[in-house]
């Protein structure tokens, strides 16, 4: 069967950029910044973004299109490819396991967002004017207490079952007419909404003139004046090296998936660059401007510091909200916040079921129907969990070891199989070959030495003073101990499950079979 194929370079473009961009750069990485040296943690950052982001860009496009093109887009069949041992293929679940257990808990939070765009539209939170009143409507909304704004979960399951819906809608109709369609739409808007709010935030000077500290040029000055002693806590590299990882989408697997859909000799190397540099104009400039300072302006840096040590989330719903009430057309500008965060998060969404649609399809042979229904139902019954269980760590859980732990381990697997088991010469031809750039050599020499022995040393330092504090749950009260171990439980029942079909699909002979697509 003839393999989908993007319609147009732009919309791939916008596709990718769609998959990088989400809710990392808006929530977490202002609060990574803020929290992490301010304009110091801009150091790590860049160095992380140079010496492990852009190359694990390039190589996770290039194997996505050889693999494509042999007829298997995910990570088993690639590394099968790419490495002919009988264990490549089982390291590959690793592929699987990540982008689908993010998802889990990433579209409860974007169905959050599509419901604080409709509450902003219509003014439900107006008149809660304080922390704890907002504190209060968002606790409402998620079902952790019942008060005056909500008494039940109705509203946020409705939202949890639209934006479910608007996934499973996107998916069904495939890479040209569900993906990149909805990339084309939703990108230049998204792009246009946070122009707009920063413009926003940057006009607003002092609000209050009997506060003069309590300026946006402050709020300005704490996410971006520069701390350096905290370069000396490895903490803040390892905060950086992840929000490289978690906003660039790499290290997950869900790349390849992307690019298994283009022509063998598509350019990977321009629109590896142009995703990145989309990615961290959104991230650097909006998402650095938008959330911290206009809460400094509203509340002062010592109150947003609080608001920020809490969660990411605390600024966004609970903060934000308040803010928007302070300003004129503040139903507007609330509901192009929220409804800026639920673009950005459907556009990375389907990006993080593709990878285990694309398996189904390319190593078992389903239908894209079948593969859609199946992981639909899947994930939205082990969301329910997340929803449920959301006051006792159960997203936290997740998080940590798909999206800190799990990808910085897949990226260095990755990149040794591409650069050292593959063989350099042949990763550095796949990178170029029909780039529309030229590629600077210096990378060859990164990618194969400086990459791997980067992640290995992160890898060793949060290994040497955190693992047995994770795995023996230190942080973790008692009362919730029983769901997280629950939380382990799912991943290692997806791993498990994932691993049956790779062992059929390979009984089956599909897995090391090399499909000439065309
Ligand atoms: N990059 C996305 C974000 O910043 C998250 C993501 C990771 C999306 C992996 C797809 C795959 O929110």
């Amino acid at each position: 069967m003839e393999r989908e194929r993007w319609g147009t370079k732009i919309g791939l473009i916008l596709a990718l950029a769609g998959n990088a961009v989400g809710l990392g750069n808006f929530l977490r990485f202002p609060v990574q910044a803020a929290g992490n040296g301010g304009g110091a943690f801009m150091i790590p950052y860049f160095i992380a973004l140079i010496l492990v982001g852009i190359p694990l860009m390039w190589t996770e496009l290039s194997m996505g299109r050889f693999g494509g093109h042999r007829g298997h887009g995910t990570m088993p069949g690639i590394f099968q490819l790419l490495w002919r041992h009988p264990v490549a293929k089982y390291l590959g679940v690793l592929g699987l396991l990540l982008p689908i257990t993010v998802f889990i808990y990433y579209l409860v939070v974007e169905s959050w967002t599509l419901g604080f765009s409709f509450f902003s539209l219509v003014g439900k939170y107006n008149g809660a004017t304080t922390q704890e009143a907002m504190g209060g409507f968002l606790r409402g909304y998620q079902g952790i207490a019942r008060n005056d704004y909500f008494n039940g979960m109705y509203w946020a399951y409705f939202f949890f079952i639209a934006t479910a819906a608007i996934n499973y809608i996107v998916l069904r109709r495939g890479i040209r007419g569900g993906i990149e369609k909805l990339a084309n739409i939703g990108m230049p808007l998204l792009i246009v909404m946070a122009i707009a709010l920063v413009v926003r935030v940057l006009s607003l000077g002092t609000p209050d003139p009997s506060k003069p500290d309590q300026s946006v040029l402050n709020g300005l000055g704490f996410i971006w004046n520069p701390d350096f002693g905290a370069l000396r806590n490895p903490k803040v590299w390892l905060a950086a090296a992840g929000q490289i990882f978690f906003t660039l989408s790499v290290g997950f697997g869900a790349i390849q998936a992307y690019s298994s859909y283009l022509r063998k000799d598509d350019d990977v190397a321009l629109s590896g660059i142009a995703t990145v540099s989309t990615n961290e104009f959104c991230e650097v400039i909006c998402g650095g401007t938008i959330a911290i300072p206009i809460a400094c302006a509203f509340f002062g840096i010592a109150a947003t510091q609080t608001i920020a040590q809490g969660s990411s989330f605390n600024l966004a719903f609970q903060s934000m909200p308040i803010v928007f009430q302070h300003l004129p057309l503040g139903n507007i500008f609330g509901f192009m916040w929220f409804f800026l965060l639920f673009i950005a998060g459907v556009t990375s969404s389907v990006a993080l079921t593709l990878p285990a649609v694309t398996f189904f399809m390319d190593e078992l042979g389903w239908t894209r129907k079948k593969a859609v229904n199946v992981i639909s139902i899947f994930t939205f019954a082990a969301s329910n969990l997340v929803i449920f269980f959301l006051v006792h760590g159960f997203m936290d859980e997740l998080d940590f070891w798909a999206g800190t732990f799990g990808v910085v381990l897949l990226a260095f697997i990755e990149i040794v199989v591409f650069f050292w088991v593959f063989g350099k010469d042949k990763a550095w031809e796949e990178i170029t070959r029909g780039a529309e750039i030229k590629v600077p050599s210096i990378f060859k020499f990164i990618m194969k030495y400086v990459t791997p022995l980067f992640l290995v040393a992160i890898l060793a330092t949060w290994a040497k003073s955190d693992l047995i504090k994770v795995l023996r749950m230190d942080a973790v009260s008692p009362e919730n101990r029983p769901y997280v171990w629950g939380a382990r439980a799912l991943m290692l029942a997806i791993i498990a499950g994932f691993t049956i079909l790779v062992a059929i699909a390979s009984r089956r002979g599909g897995l090391s079979k090399e499909r000439n697509v065309i």
